[in-house]
């Protein structure tokens, strides 16, 4: 079974955690644009959906899912998206895909985060993946000084620009003992947005793509937080 497969199971598991009659939240990715193929058919039964980035929007309109600001809505039950890394307590790496301040966003407002990833995906520690981190273009350099100091190698994702207009400075070699503190002292450089970990709010349930089939975890079985 390839990637491509696992993606598109993970995908199809994950339609059936999604309650008719809501506003769902969608993230941004190969394994989301699995996702919303395997929702079209339910595109009916839905009221709509917030997506996380302006190529997600798109996607939905494409299948005929209303497609809401975030602003619009009140509630969102259910929020779906794919990870870069995901750990055993369900703390991610996300935004190989530069769509990670809107995840972030939408994750926050969100009742239940339901991560899809096939099993490429699940490591024992985080910090494999290089770490995505949007800045404000002028605090590029000041920013990238600072998370060298605390022992990465930052690169610029050259030639990309955010849905909201910023850079991403991504970061191999960090040591990422401490997810929730890592992402509250990056978060906490002025001119960062945002920092690609989301530990502090993580997933609440991971939906595992493996050659035997997909594999439903919840959060409050293995979660150590
Ligand atoms: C985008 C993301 C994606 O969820 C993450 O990069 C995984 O993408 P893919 O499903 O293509 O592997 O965070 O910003």
């Amino acid at each position: 079974m390839d990637a491509q497969q696992l993606k598109q199971m993970v995908a199809l598991e994950a339609v059936k955690q999604v309650p008719a009659g809501i506003v769902l939240g969608v993230g941004t990715g190969s394994t989301a644009d699995c996702f919303i193929d395997a929702l079209a058919p339910r595109a009916h039964d839905l009221v709509g959906a917030v997506a996380s980035s302006d190529r997600t929007a798109t996607r939905l309109a494409a299948v005929g899912i209303r497609v809401f600001d975030l602003n619009e809505v009140d509630s969102l039950p259910v929020y779906v998206d794919g990870a870069d890394e995901i750990d055993h307590a369900f703390r991610m790496i996300k935004g190989g895909g530069g769509a990670l301040t809107r995840e972030k966003i939408v994750a926050a407002a969100s009742a239940r985060f339901v991560c899809i990833a096939d099993e490429s995906k699940r490591v024992e520690r985080l910090g494999r993946f290089p770490l995505p981190v949007e800045v404000i273009p002028m605090a590029r350099a000041y920013v990238s000084r600072e998370l060298a100091r605390l022992g990465g190698q930052p690169r610029l994702r050259e030639g990309f620009r955010t849905d909201n207009g910023n850079l991403v400075i991504d970061v191999v070699g960090l040591s990422i003992d401490d997810p929730i503190a890592l992402e509250a002292h990056i978060e906490g450089l002025a001119g960062v947005v945002t920092a690609g970990l989301f530990a502090r709010r993580g997933a609440d349930c991971l939906i595992l793509g493996t050659a035997a089939g997909p594999v439903v975890y919840e959060a409050s079985k293995t979660r150590d937080r």
